[in-house]
């Protein structure tokens, strides 16, 4: 069993807060500090360049990647860490293109976080003008998933309500027809058990700072099944991707495995605290965490459902259909939102009318969920989220 108790104790939460948005960025390890300091001084410090070999810098990317791998189901050596997640789906949908090379269609919904669209329209694109990038509804994806699409490229679990895709089934049909899939698992992270490997899926990719607590700007992690690895072309084919990175040969030949999705230089700093974030993960089981972020998000929404009047679900009231937050409509959400962070709870605006809240067992209990829900009560019910300071919005909602 996992002992949140003690997972909670390893976590900085400042005095007074309640911090409900790790589903956004999750808060800082309380080891993470030391280990950076301490890599920064004892390894970059003291061994400079060496560091890459004796402290295994390196090696870090896939080590850091099995570690995720566990959390998604996915097998030894199949996951590795680096760039940022638009660079990965960029990367991972590249990759799928070229294992359909007769096809043109990349399908995805209009529930699927914009940068991922953005992604996939430049590149397509680049590739030329019989490409195209299909936007459905995400309750029709399932019937628009036929023999013209090359490319399923699907978040699983909706950035704005928590709504989840069915993986297995929409992996088994695009299957079926010959479709490629890659996952977007931002949300799925450590905040729900995904089973890559179960569900036969080809990519995912996902970050590292929301659930995960990698901290601001820590990498994003590429999944390419086992069975495909040794086949896809990498697309992004950096020196770190290469079979013999140090022969500097002028021909590019990738590397075995997953070590071909690597790019450039790994961000070691930021991997150190990615890696403190990951020994508390690694004390964590995906079973008990997903039983408690149930127990978490339906006492929110039974509360606030009794209490906040105008507050109106957002999200999938089956708990086996959301993820691991929860998201209210609210026509003066955005001022809402600005007067629970100052009353010191903590989550974020989407823009209409979002105000969503991340449950992340780690560190966030029962107690914690009924202040928050409290706090929340005081501000609708007396409307202290009137007052023009709260309606002045800020470069980040
Ligand atoms: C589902 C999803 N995809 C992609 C991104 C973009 O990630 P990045 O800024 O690391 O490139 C995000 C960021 O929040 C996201 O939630």
């Amino acid at each position: 069993m996992t002992d949140f108790a003690t997972t909670k104790s390893m976590f900085h939460l400042p005095e007074g807060v309640l911090y409900l948005d790790g589903n956004s960025l999750g808060p800082l390890p309380k080891s993470a500090a030391n280990h950076v300091k301490d890599m920064m001084q004892d390894e970059w410090g003291q061994m400079l360049i060496t560091g890459w070999n004796k402290a295994g810098w390196m090696g870090m990317p896939t080590g850091l990647g099995d570690r995720i791998g566990r959390l998604i189901g996915a097998e030894a050596g199949s996951v590795v860490v680096g760039d940022t997640l638009s660079i990965k789906v960029y990367q991972a949908v590249a990759s799928a293109l070229e294992l359909n090379p007769t096809r043109r269609v990349v399908l995805s919904d209009n529930g699927n976080f914009p940068s991922d669209l953005y992604m996939a329209d430049g590149l397509l694109r680049s590739l030329g003008p019989d490409y195209e990038l299909r936007v459905v509804d995400p309750q029709d994806v399932a019937a628009h998933v036929t023999e013209e699409v090359a490319v399923l490229m699907l978040t699983e679990v909706d950035y704005r309500s928590g709504r989840m895709h069915d993986m297995r089934a929409l992996t088994e049909q695009a299957h079926a027809k010959g479709v490629v899939t890659v996952w977007d698992l931002a949300h799925s992270a450590g905040a729900i058990p995904v089973d890559l490997s179960g569900c036969n899926a080809d990519f995912a990719v996902g970050c590292t700072y929301k659930y995960l607590n990698g901290g601001p700007g820590a990498p994003a992690f590429i999944y390419v099944a086992p069975r495909l690895s040794d086949r896809v072309r990498p697309a992004l084919s950096g020196w770190l991707g290469h079979e013999a990175p140090f022969a500097f040969d002028l021909d590019y030949r990738p590397g075995t495995g997953i070590e071909r999705m690597r790019v450039g230089t790994p961000p070691v700093i930021q991997m150190a605290a990615l890696s403190a974030a990951m020994d508390i993960w690694d004390m964590a089981d995906m079973t008990d965490v997903r039983a408690k972020s149930i127990e978490l998000t339906e006492l929110f929404i039974a509360r606030v459902e009794a209490t906040c009047p105008g507050l109106t679900l957002a999200s999938p009231r089956n708990a086996a259909l959301r993820g691991s937050q929860v998201s209210f409509h609210f026509d003066e959400g955005y001022a809402a939102m600005q007067a629970l962070i100052a009353r010191g709870v903590i989550g974020d605006f989407r823009a209409p009318d979002i105000m969503r809240f991340g449950f992340t067992p780690l560190y966030v209990d029962e107690g914690d969920v009924e202040q928050a829900a409290e706090i929340l009560a005081d501000i609708i019910t007396n409307k202290l989220w009137d007052k023009p300071e709260y309606k002045i919005r800020q470069r980040v909602t």
